[in-house]
């Protein structure tokens, strides 16, 4: 299993490029299944996530083709690729994917609106929260869908095919949006989602939907009417770019220090994290051609924050943002309000040395002079990437283990770091 070390004190300067959006990337694939003409994307990052799905899509039926190549020989970054399910095989999603692959649940309104009928495995827990399905459930059955669970899945039908409704969520979820808008494109009429999620990735999906044939109107609010079609046609689209790794970067610079361009990044998909960074100490200006991210002499001040749903401070950001707040000049309240156990780096960052109180969904981060290199444990994506940031920060050598959940959602990231000074390789056994 592949290792990452890292001998800390480096400071970090140079162009770093910012990879297409792998929340957006992962919900764009899917809405291949919409449509049996060619939806072409480019921008499409190069990680786990997005090749497990590409794997889990061909089983319904989709043909994928990257840059000319076939599925798994593509090494590039940001590769264009091209989908099309001219027809679905299989409408099933067995458990053996979907529990490894939690975005592949989002296949279920596409396949019933397209077919009128899927069979999706409930996905379960995961390490950050139980991460429950019974808004996108809720949302489905207002567009017509009948529902039953039968061992472990979720059985839908739409013999007569989905019909437009109005859909008012209880609580904001990205993912029961996702599932409703791309259903509600092929649905008949007219769907109102009110209280929606706003966050950039559903907004490109929209966007490329509309390129698609669909209508929508209120893309990027909280209130999306979406005039479904019979049939989609293809498209071409670029995936956005990915603002969780652009202030994942943006937090590794404000704790080494340094000067970094974070090339292609949009300041607008990140900005509640910028006005915080800019808070703590750091300069973060916009450029022709991204975001320039700089602190010099500054110390790295305290700041209290809680996550909410965009455009509020991003959950994603969390664990990147107390790996941070290790080494501020005093104590830093974080909150989380979106899962309930999105905290299981704290005990790793206590490893290196912080001085971390959890109290609920409340840690509170008492900065240290110092941070000391040690053996750590990746246990999911967000956290595996706060372990890097405070590594690059701690005197000696971070051993970082079970860095497949890094892989998962980080393209290329030793050598994007390492080009801007960081002593960081992946060791492979
Ligand atoms: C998406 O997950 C992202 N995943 C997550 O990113 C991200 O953290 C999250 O949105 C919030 O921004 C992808 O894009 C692949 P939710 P999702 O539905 O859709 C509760 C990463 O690191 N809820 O908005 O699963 C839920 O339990 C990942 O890239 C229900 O109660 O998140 C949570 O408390 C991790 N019932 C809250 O809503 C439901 O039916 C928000 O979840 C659905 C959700």
């Amino acid at each position: 299993m592949d290792r990452i070390k890292i001998i800390g004190g480096a400071k970090l300067n140079g162009t770093i490029p910012i990879s297409g959006a792998k929340n957006a990337a992962l919900p764009l694939l899917i809405t291949a299944l919409l449509t049996p003409d060619t939806l072409t994307l480019k921008n499409v990052p190069n990680l786990a996530d997005v090749n497990m799905l590409m794997r889990i899509l061909r089983n319904h039926g989709l043909d994928l083709t990257i840059d000319g190549k076939r599925a798994g020989q593509h090494t590039q970054l940001g590769e264009t690729v091209h989908l099309t399910a001219r027809d679905i095989v299989d409408t099933t999603a067995p458990y053996e994917m979907v529990s490894r692959m939690r975005a592949s649940f989002w296949v279920l309104g596409p396949l019933l609106a397209r077919c009128g009928q899927a069979r999706v495995s409930l996905p379960g827990g995961c390490a950050i929260g139980t991460r429950p399905v019974d808004l996108h459930l809720q949302g489905l059955k207002a567009l017509g869908a009948e529902i039953d669970i039968e061992g472990g899945d979720v059985v839908a039908s739409a013999p007569g095919g989905l019909t437009g409704a109005r859909v008012v969520f209880p609580k904001i979820s990205v993912g029961a949006t996702i599932n409703v808008l791309l259903a509600a494109a092929l649905a008949k009429g007219e769907t109102v989602m009110e209280n929606a999620a706003q966050e950039p990735e559903i907004g490109d999906i929209a966007n490329c939907l509309v390129k698609m044939g669909a209508k929508i109107e209120g893309i990027g609010s909280s209130t999306l009417h979406i005039q479904g079609r019979s049939q989609l046609e293809g498209a071409v689209h670029r995936v956005l770019p990915d603002r969780i790794e652009t202030g994942t970067y943006a937090m590794a610079v404000a704790a080494t220090g340094g000067e970094v361009v974070l090339e292609g990044a949009r300041r607008s998909l990140l900005d509640a994290a910028c006005d915080v960074l800019i808070e703590a100490g750091v300069e973060i200006t916009e450029t022709d051609n991204g975001l320039r991210v700089s602190r010099q002499d500054a110390e790295l001040q305290p700041v209290t924050i809680e996550t909410q749903p965009f455009p509020g401070f991003p959950t994603d950001l969390q664990a990147q943002f107390m790996g941070l707040m290790a080494k501020a000049n005093g104590t830093s309240v974080i909150r989380e309000t979106i899962f309930e156990n999105r905290f299981m780096h704290v005990q790793e960052l206590v490893r290196l040395g912080a001085d971390i109180q959890l109290h609920g969904d409340t840690a509170t981060v008492k900065g240290v002079g110092e941070l000391h290199g040690a053996q750590v444990m990746a246990t999911d994506l967000r956290a595996s990437v706060s372990l890097v940031i405070a590594g690059l920060v701690a005197d000696g050598e971070t051993m970082i283990n079970r860095v497949y959940h890094l892989d998962r959602g980080f393209e290329r990231l030793e050598e994007k770091l390492s080009r801007c000074g960081a002593n960081i390789e992946r060791i492979s056994d």
